[in-house]
């Protein structure tokens, strides 16, 4: 796992009565931490907003960090530049972690467009316990989506640095999920999803 560097001196690191076993055991529930990336309108926060409610509706503690509203409270100082959104998601990656640690499953539905972030964010958190999930819904389909209206407005040039049209989107080559949305329906990605959390150990119903 990776730490970085503080900033602060004379700060100490301080460590609960709790093992990661014993809290598990008593909760009865293992953390994760299961990341969403793709293009804006791929089905990231719609799949991770199903796993949620299946999963809370089976007992199981389940949070989306959504970045549309992340960037309105946490995230309201960082804009879409490389450098904002490297920073969007390094502090994404910490929130997550803290998630898992307290062994909630944490669905994370941000663009994510550069690898190097999303494999930052991955180091975080114990082998095993991080699941990224790229949403391939494909350029078209999403353009032709456009919910809110923004690719739209990208391709009139009234957005910049707009991933995917005037930014890049970097594609995942080591996700632990590749789910096609712009074919499959949500019921299916949804299965999917709750199918590998099964498999590895995560919950124990599908
Ligand atoms: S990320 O690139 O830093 O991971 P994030 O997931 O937080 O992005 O936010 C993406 C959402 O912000 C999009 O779904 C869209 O609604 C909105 N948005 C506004 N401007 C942009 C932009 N320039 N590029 C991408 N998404 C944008």
């Amino acid at each position: 796992m990776t730490q970085v560097q503080p900033k602060s001196k004379n700060i100490v690191w301080h460590h609960g009565k709790l093992t990661p076993e014993a809290r598990e055991a008593k909760l009865g529930q293992k953390g994760a931490v299961v990341w969403f990336t793709g293009l804006s309108a791929s089905g990231k926060s719609t799949v991770a907003r199903e796993v949620e409610l299946a999963l809370v509706e089976n007992g199981i503690n389940a949070y989306v960090l959504d970045g549309d509203n992340i960037r309105h409270g946490l995230n309201s100082n960082v804009g879409f530049s490389p450098e904002d959104r490297k920073e969007n998601i390094r502090r994404i990656g910490e929130v997550a972690k803290l998630f898992c640690e307290g062994n909630v499953v944490t669905l994370t539905a941000f663009i994510s467009p550069y690898k190097a972030d999303r494999d930052l964010a991955r180091k975080l958190v114990p082998a095993g316990q991080f699941f990224e999930i790229f949403c391939d819904a494909g350029l078209e389909v999403c353009e032709q989506r456009d919910p809110k209206g923004l690719y739209k407005k990208a391709r009139a040039g009234e957005i910049p640095e707009f991933t995917g049209i005037s930014a890049p989107y970097e594609a995942p080559d080591q996700a632990e999920m590749v789910l096609k949305t712009g074919q499959e329906s949500l019921e299916e990605s949804t299965r999917l999803v709750l199918a590998l959390l099964a498999e590895r150990g995560i919950i124990s119903f599908e």
